[in-house]
């Protein structure tokens, strides 16, 4: 880029550049302006002809070239949107989905009073839920301490403190509690599937993603064991991969749930399934 930049020409040379690596060239100049800059989007589309000066210039050029390295832009910004809030982020953590609104959606059709989110990462879900129910008493277990830390980070920004986190294998931290939800959005990608070549998987961590060989092995896990830590008539919802759907709700019943039911994701894709378990285990 030459000597003085118009935010406009910065804006038309990045999308250019990032249309050959991302399927949202727009969208991610958008964000890397807005995070080099501190402009909101609205503030320099107004004013295009404004110059991008030296601090901010060199800051959004050097998150340019992250980008076009394949950087996730939520990794670059370090903030996600996710339900009606934003999160901060760090590569400690898996990258939200909207798919996993789906689940959030889910566990918010009945109410609950004691809730367990298990694999928390950025503490989306516990967050989402915790400020849906201010007076639940929530849990949320993630084994890796980063992701803790930046899940409690945003359960403090967001006025969630209420959550208690907690580190440790899935259910082994919560021994003897028992909660009338569960919710997990668990890594379900095979070992043996095939690397990612493209995409914002390629920086995520890998224990947010691969379970065993299959890919099902923490979503058994969990099917397993949650009924021990379920209350009479308690519920959990899990989000899979969109070709899991049959297996998750087979090993639902064959684990006592009732009612077994999948939700599908934006895209029309079997994403999120949960039961009741009448008895608890
Ligand atoms: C797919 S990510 C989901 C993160 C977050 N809930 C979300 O929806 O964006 C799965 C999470 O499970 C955690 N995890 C993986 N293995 C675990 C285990 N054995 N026990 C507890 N958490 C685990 C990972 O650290 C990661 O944060």
């Amino acid at each position: 880029m030459n000597a003085a930049l118009s935010l406009g020409a910065a804006r038309r040379h990045a999308m250019a550049q990032l249309g050959g690596i991302s399927p949202t060239p727009a969208a991610d100049t958008d964000h890397l302006l807005s995070a080099a800059t501190g402009l909101t989007r609205t503030a320099f589309r107004a004013r295009p002809e404004a110059i991008l000066e030296a601090p901010a210039r060199e800051r959004f050029e050097a998150l340019l070239r992250r980008r076009l390295n394949g950087e996730p832009v939520a990794y670059l910004t370090g903030t996600r949107g996710f339900m009606d809030f934003d999160l901060r982020l760090d590569p400690a953590v898996l990258i939200p989905r909207p798919d996993t609104e789906q689940l959030v959606e889910a566990a918010l059709e009945a109410p609950a009073s004691h809730v367990l989110d298990l694999g928390c990462g950025s503490g989306c879900i516990a967050i989402a839920l915790a400020r849906a129910w201010p007076r639940a008493r929530i849990d949320a277990v993630d084994a890796s301490p980063a992701a803790l830390a930046c899940a409690r980070a945003n359960a403090t920004a967001l006025n969630a403190s209420h959550i208690q986190f907690l580190e440790g294998h899935w259910l082994t931290p919560v021994a003897g509690r028992r909660y009338d939800l569960i919710v997990s959005n668990p890594p379900y990608i095979g070992a043996n599937e095939p690397e990612p070549h493209s995409g914002d998987l390629r920086f995520e961590p890998r224990a947010a993603l691969v379970s065993g060989p299959t890919g099902l092995e923490a979503l058994n896990h969990i099917i397993h064991s949650a009924p021990a830590h379920l209350t009479a008539g308690g519920r959990l919802w899990l989000e899979h991969g969109w070709q899991q759907g049959g297996s998750v709700r087979e090993a639902l019943r064959a684990a006592g749930f009732k009612g077994v039911t999948t939700r599908h994701d934006l895209a029309g894709h079997e994403r999120v399934s949960g039961g009741y378990h009448e008895a608890g285990a």
